[in-house]
């Protein structure tokens, strides 16, 4: 247990958790050693978790004075997985922050074993279905360059961009689906909308390198919808896990170019963005025109129509394929039992409004008139360069 002596009250907690966590805000001036205290005073208020003896503390402190580097626990860094999702101000499914668990990659040496793990990652993480939170960690980040996945995603279909500047797939991947092919990637011999891009990975000194995803890892889901028996037809399909594995992961200062995490999906991030934005999939026109309701006129609101109907496939199709996701309504009320939780602990209620307040039916939701402090703190998940710039 935590040697911290107001531990073993929960109002002392609270107030030492309000006096940390300006420490723990993300800043570029605090050096490794503010960095790395200010986590293992936060590891040390969390009272399930492994707790922070004084000998670990002095052993930390002399590794960063030697070495300017220290090296996690199993434990530790387990946790700073769990603070780095809870403190994520975009994800409106931090409810369940306590739930990720973690697969330690850390010992890894070659591009072939990180491709490895990253199939072991979806395998996992998809779990027939009934989707597992998980971050797979690689081996931090000591020089200029570390493990880069470059793809933005795990799980991702190609966007085959035409000479007439059409894209065939998803736009928001004609850019790594170019770099696939210079690499040598050999696409489907007949290219379609819904291609699983390959690997991209590249370790800290030498050139990017090409992996495929076993295909029968990759869980998809076609969907379909409850009433109209057309929509069907139109061959529309998702993958089941996002895995996101372009962030990076800060935990104490020590930084991990490389660890892909994941959730479940909520239905709109797929049936009011990823297949309806005008600069992705684009289907409303369609799904429109199949309704009959297609016009001119705006204020027909064809297009809301035919958004509703779309996350209705969405969330009709997951749920029929045994696929966990979540809705926006629920997702919504569970984030606000998660704002209270955090509030009662004592710690700062943070969040993006714009990313928590869902793309359909936002005032429907209660994160509506609700307003949200910004802030980041460590531990976190943070945007880095994109790996074809850094290289
Ligand atoms: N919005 C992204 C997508 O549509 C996924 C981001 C992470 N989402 C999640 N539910 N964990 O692919």
């Amino acid at each position: 247990m935590s040697e911290c002596p107001v531990a073993a009250s929960s109002e002392a907690t609270c107030t030492a958790a309000a006096l940390l966590y300006p420490r723990l805000r993300l800043d570029k001036r605090l050096s490794l050693k503010e960095k790395a205290l200010a986590f293992f005073d936060l590891l040390a208020l969390q009272q399930d978790g492994p707790g922070v003896s004084s000998a670990r503390r002095e052993e930390v402190l002399r590794d960063v004075a030697r070495h300017r580097f220290y090296e996690h626990t199993p434990e530790e860094l387990l946790w700073g997985c769990r603070f780095a999702w809870r403190h994520s101000v975009r994800c409106v499914g931090r409810f369940f922050w306590k739930q990720l668990e973690i697969r330690d990659a850390r010992t890894i040496s070659t591009l072939e074993e990180v491709a490895e793990f990253c199939g072991a990652h979806v395998r996992e993480a998809t779990n027939g279905g009934a989707i597992r939170p998980l971050v797979t960690v690689f081996p931090a980040q000591r020089g200029p360059q570390g493990w880069r996945i470059w793809n933005h995603q795990l799980v991702r279909y190609a966007g085959y961009r035409a000479e007439d500047g059409d894209v065939l797939g998803d736009p928001a991947e004609a850019h790594l689906t170019e770099v696939s092919l210079g690499l040598g990637w050999k696409p489907p011999a007949r290219r379609g909308r819904f291609d699983v891009l390959p690997l991209v990975l590249s370790a800290p000194k030498g050139a990017p390198q090409l992996f495929e995803l076993c295909q029968k890892d990759v869980l998809e889901v076609s969907l379909e919808h409850p009433d109209y028996m057309w929509f069907g037809e139109m061959g529309l399909r998702w993958y089941a896990v996002p895995i996101v594995s372009s962030m990076r992961l800060e935990i104490g200062g020590i930084r991990y170019s490389a660890a892909p995490f994941n959730g479940w999906y909520m239905g709109t991030e797929i049936g009011a963005r990823n297949l309806a934005d005008l600069g992705r999939y684009d289907m409303l026109p369609e799904i429109a025109q199949r309704m009959g309701i297609l016009e001119r006129r705006e204020a027909s609101l064809w297009r809301d129509r035919a958004l509703v109907e779309l996350n209705r496939a969405v969330l009709y199709s997951y749920r029929k394929a045994g696929v966990r996701m979540v809705d926006h309504h629920t997702a919504a009320q569970l984030h606000v039992r998660f704002e209270e939780e955090e509030a009662a602990a004592g710690r700062p209620v943070t969040g993006r409004w714009e990313w928590l307040v869902p793309p359909i039916s936002g005032a429907t939701t209660p994160l509506w008139q609700r307003s949200y402090d910004p802030s980041e703190y460590s531990p976190n998940f943070v945007y880095q360069r994109p790996a074809w710039e850094a290289s």
